[in-house]
């Protein structure tokens, strides 16, 4: 059931991720939205029949705000509540809530946001600007170390010809190998941003049984790769080829983790893809997102890294580059999606979300 037609624009409140309701200064409810109506487990009939201050469990300062609000006294009123859920006995929610003035006289906009939502939204979107920069940074610095590089490639090979003696060769050989290993390196830093994205129509179980493959013949033994797939899931628009790469990233940094248990023999990794309804990230809600889980039982990321491993250049191995994770969701963010991970010891979660049509 959608929003009431006799305000029109309300509908739209529908899409928020926030719970929106309208009310009369009294506190008597005459709209409330979709998010509102799932997170009170209540039905909006009967939220629309009630009165908001019944939904908190202190009415007072609620009370207070409505009368505020609708007097004029002030123009919005905020605090902090706990929110009262069906069914009977369900934990209560901590909310922030707003009331402003709407465009209608005597009717008071009630806006409620999760508190947990909120700090991990703000959360996501430093994280993200943290991201962001950082790339910038690497990517600038290695178009800076590129053009010298090739340089002095050139000039320890012309060098070279000159040398009288074999001895003196072995320099320049080092010289020339460093900088080809820096060459490649760079070449990784750059490389999500050379190729432009090639855009088809995208099966995601075509993506996981590639990768699986490939991941199998990497490790033909010890490793069970297990694979529990929601068929149903439509195709979508994207570059398939990123997807395989986004996904075998994260892949191969499991069986990286999954070494001493692949030579046990009971080293487990699991694709899973689900769909999700009525989620929200990247500070947008979809109403059907595509979830894909990689999911191994090895001894989980490196506490000392967890909240950086998706920035360019951290790594928590030996021989590792740093840069897996940061092209995988560099390509999972060009589809709009979000990568997050769930990691303790014998269990570690990423989950990849791509919003479906
Ligand atoms: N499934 C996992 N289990 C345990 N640790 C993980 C897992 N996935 C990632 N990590 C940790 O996160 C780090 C960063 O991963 P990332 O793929 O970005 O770089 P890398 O694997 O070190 O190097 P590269 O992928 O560039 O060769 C890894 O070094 C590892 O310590
Ligand atoms: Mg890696």
């Amino acid at each position: 059931m959608s929003a009431d037609a006799s305000f029109p624009g309300f509908g739209a409140f529908d899409q928020l991720a926030t719970m929106v309701a309208v009310a009369t200064p009294e506190g008597r409810c005459l709209l409330a939205n979709a998010t509102l109506e799932n997170m009170a487990g209540v039905s909006r009939r009967a939220l629309q029949r009630g009165s908001v201050l019944d939904w908190l469990a202190d009415p007072a300062p609620l009370r207070d705000a409505l009368r505020m609000v609708a007097g004029n006294e002030v123009m919005v009123g905020r605090f902090d509540a706990l929110m009262k859920r069906l069914p009977l006995g369900s934990a209560e929610l901590p909310v922030h809530v707003i009331v402003s003035q709407s465009d209608f006289p005597d009717h008071v906009l009630v806006e409620m946001i999760e508190i947990e939502q909120q700090t991990r939204l703000d959360r996501e979107e430093r994280v993200h600007g943290l991201a962001q920069a950082n790339k910038e940074l690497v990517r600038n610095l290695a178009h800076e170390i590129k053009n010298p590089l090739g340089g002095i490639r050139g000039a320890a090979q012309l060098l070279e010809m000159e040398l009288r003696s074999p001895e003196l060769s072995e320099y320049t050989q080092v010289i020339i190998h460093e900088a080809d290993r820096l060459q490649a390196l760079v070449d990784r830093l750059l490389a999500p941003h050379r190729r432009p994205q090639v855009v088809g129509d995208v099966n995601i179980h075509e993506v996981c049984e590639r990768v699986r493959a490939l991941i199998l013949a990497e490790y033909p033994r010890g490793l069970q790769v297990e694979r529990d797939y929601d068929t149903s899931i439509p195709e979508f628009r994207g570059d398939r080829e990123q997807l395989i790469q986004a996904v075998l990233n994260i892949a191969h940094n499991a069986t990286h983790a999954l070494a001493e248990r692949i030579a046990a023999g009971d080293a487990q990794l699991v694709l899973r893809t689900r769909i999700a309804r009525q989620v929200t990230f990247t500070k947008h809600r979809y109403r059907l997102a595509l979830e894909l889980h990689i999911q191994d039982n090895g001894p989980g990321v490196p506490e000392a890294i967890r909240d950086r491993m998706f920035h360019p250049l951290v790594s928590g191995r030996d021989g590792g580059s740093g840069l897996g994770l940061t092209l995988a969701q560099t390509f999972v963010q060009q589809h709009q999606g979000t990568i997050e991970c769930d990691s303790m010891p014998g269990r570690t979660d990423f989950k990849i979300l791509i919003p479906l049509p």
